[in-house]
């Protein structure tokens, strides 16, 4: 099967939609940084059965890494992108940063509420990064849906907000976090990891899933306490959080109301990886 054409501008782009849209087809965007692995392959498919078409964008993008991040170490391999995605996706959109952000590009897009804690706090201005960069990709490709994962909970919840409240008119649709065959979420910064270090990965979400078992049993500090301790122990290093939050809006929960639904969060370096994953409560 061929890999699908790539377009690297804006005008590009919008001429293949509007002739698919002329032919009465609906548009699924996947909004990816590439280096993509069965967890955003899963949100391709997933688009592509809600629509005629699927683009997938490529696009590792500066406005949401700190300077002591990883932006110029992320992986980059357009090429078995492109392969990965032949039968699956109609088109890949990659612009270069010049084309995203031309000189004299002034705007952001800062989304409060869901934005503030976990990540927002570890990472200031990483979501004003990833608001900005998802509102354009949206309106440059204007699709009917666009797939989030909800590994990047947090992430799902900002986007979910910022297109409610701009009034954009697509629908914002999560998918359920891809794992291996351990239960490890997918993720291509899980590729710096070490075999010894990919074992103690693997354990994450097994405490997780004790953790969250436990929650609405026995007292959430009590519960939370233990399950970063065991953390330490299995040898993860500083322990950014775990908490339990409003799913929607992540307000931090320190006690569980019957029937109320809650997410679990967490977030541990192990050794060069920051290792993120939630779950239900
Ligand atoms: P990236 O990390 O490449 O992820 C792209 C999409 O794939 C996100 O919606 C993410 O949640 C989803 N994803 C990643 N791993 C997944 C897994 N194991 N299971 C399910 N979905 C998974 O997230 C970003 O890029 C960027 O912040 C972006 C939204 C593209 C903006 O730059």
């Amino acid at each position: 099967m061929q890999p699908p054409d790539t377009v690297r501008t804006v005008a590009e782009l919008r001429a293949r939609v509007a002739a698919w849209r002329a032919a009465g087809e609906r548009i699924a965007l996947v909004p990816t940084m590439g280096a993509l692995h069965e967890g955003h392959l899963a949100l391709v498919r997933a688009g592509r059965e809600r629509a005629e078409r699927a683009v997938v964008s490529i696009f590792v993008n500066p406005k949401q890494f700190a300077p002591t991040e990883d932006f110029d170490a992320y992986p980059r391999v357009a090429e078995k992108d492109r392969a990965a995605l032949a039968g699956l996706a109609d088109l890949v959109f990659a612009p270069g940063v010049n084309d995203m952000y031309p000189p004299g590009f002034a705007t952001e897009v800062t989304v409060a509420g869901p934005s503030g804690g976990f990540e927002g706090a570890a990472r200031p201005g990483h979501f004003a990064g990833v608001a900005t960069v998802v509102a354009k990709l949206l309106i440059q490709c204007a699709p009917d849906c666009a797939m989030f994962g909800e590994k990047d909970w947090q992430q799902l919840q900002v986007v979910t907000r910022m297109a409610r409240d701009l009034d954009l008119p697509v629908e914002i649709v999560p998918h359920p976090t891809v794992r291996d065959e351990a239960g490890l979420a997918l993720s291509s910064r899980n590729a710096y990891l070490s075999p010894e270090q990919l074992a103690i990965a693997r354990k994450l979400n097994v405490v997780l899933s004790r953790v969250a078992g436990e929650l609405r049993v026995r007292p959430v500090a009590e519960v939370l306490a233990e399950g970063r301790a065991e953390l330490e122990r299995l040898g993860f290093g500083p322990i950014d959080y775990l908490a339990v939050a409003e799913p929607e809006s992540l307000t931090p929960l320190d006690v569980l109301a019957p029937g109320r639904p809650a997410r679990l969060l967490a977030a541990a370096r192990l050794g060069p990886v920051r290792l993120l994953d939630n779950m239900a409560v």
